[in-house]
């Protein structure tokens, strides 16, 4: 193992890497904090430090406070995984980009009227589109089946949630756990009837409670193959008489009660971003859930609707 030695005092640096040596471990001294910190935020830093407490130009606990601030902000590299994971699952479905993209703005922008702080508001905005990426792992068969599915195949639709979570897994970067936190839990309902876990309430991770709203609304007033956007009043009803039962109601009101700053947005993005023809069903969607319920066949756009009023 690579291990960083940075002390001023000579002798107890040599005595330090001598034993460290002797234990078969690879090590790089330093004489001072500046040349121990320019080591560990480079590209392939060592992976273990033994800082002194005081050393000239920078001290060893300042280089604590510095790289701890730094963990918890991305590293480019980890926003550059996320992207490529997001271009992953588009490829899957080349349809589904704005959505991510969209689902990743809407969302930062709620936490920020939530009030949960730039990084929180940041990091939501890089880890919320890949929150169906387990749908890499679902066959073709069902993700892109026209007609209704059956319930073994639901099934196998639900667990895109896990297939997501365990792709996300074991990072120590705070953007990918919450990529994941998001990817295994924004199907989860406020009322605890939803997936994978059947968690209530405040049990459901706050990420995943604010993606399970914007990705709903988004995909509400996005084309489907078998229907076309609803109205945003339309939209709005549906969110209300959902509050408390798939969302958290006070989501929901801070939502409502900006909305138009939503729609803003998601018009203003939808200038910007290439043309999405229409969002594919992940069961997220209000609608999607009781269409599947009901059978109901995916290519009757207006007798469905009709049955929504
Ligand atoms: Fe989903
Ligand atoms: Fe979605």
């Amino acid at each position: 193992m690579r291990v960083l030695v940075a002390e001023d005092n000579r002798f107890f640096r040599l005595l330090v890497e001598a034993s460290l040596k002797k234990w078969g471990h690879e090590v790089v001294g330093c004489e001072d904090g500046s040349q121990a910190w320019d080591l560990l935020v480079q590209e392939d830093p060592p992976r273990v430090a033994l800082l002194d407490w005081e050393m000239p130009k920078l001290e060893g606990v300042e280089i604590c406070r510095r790289l701890r601030a730094l963990k918890n902000r991305p590293y480019l590299g980890d926003l550059e995984t996320l992207r490529r994971l997001a271009l992953a699952a588009e490829c899957k479905d080349d349809e589904t980009g704005a959505h991510m993209v969209r689902t990743g703005a809407l969302s930062a922008l709620l936490a920020e009227k939530l009030g949960l702080g730039e990084q929180f508001t940041s990091n939501m905005f890089h880890a919320a589109p890949t929150h169906d990426l387990g749908k890499i792992g679902i066959p073709d068969g069902i993700l892109l089946k026209r007609g209704p599915l059956t319930q073994v195949e639901v099934d196998i639709m639900k667990r895109h949630t896990l297939i997501g979570a365990k792709i996300l897994d074991g990072s120590a970067a705070t953007v990918l756990r919450l990529a994941r936190t998001i990817a295994l839990t924004h199907h989860e309902r406020w009322d605890g009837n939803g997936y994978p876990s059947g968690l209530a309430r405040t049990e459901i991770p706050l990420a995943g409670r604010i993606v399970a709203l914007i990705d709903a609304f988004d995909a509400m007033t996005s084309n489907r193959p078998y229907r076309r956007a609803l109205t945003v009043e339309r939209t709005c009803k549906i969110i209300r008489e959902e509050s408390a039962k798939q969302f958290d109601p006070h989501l929901v009101n801070v939502f409502l009660t900006h909305v138009n700053v939503f729609l803003e947005m998601r018009e203003r993005m939808n200038k910007e971003l290439p043309a999405s023809a229409h969002c594919p069903p992940c069961l997220c969607d209000v609608l999607d859930a009781k269409r599947s319920a009901q059978g109901s066949s995916m290519t009757e756009p207006a007798s469905f609707l009709a049955g929504e009023k």
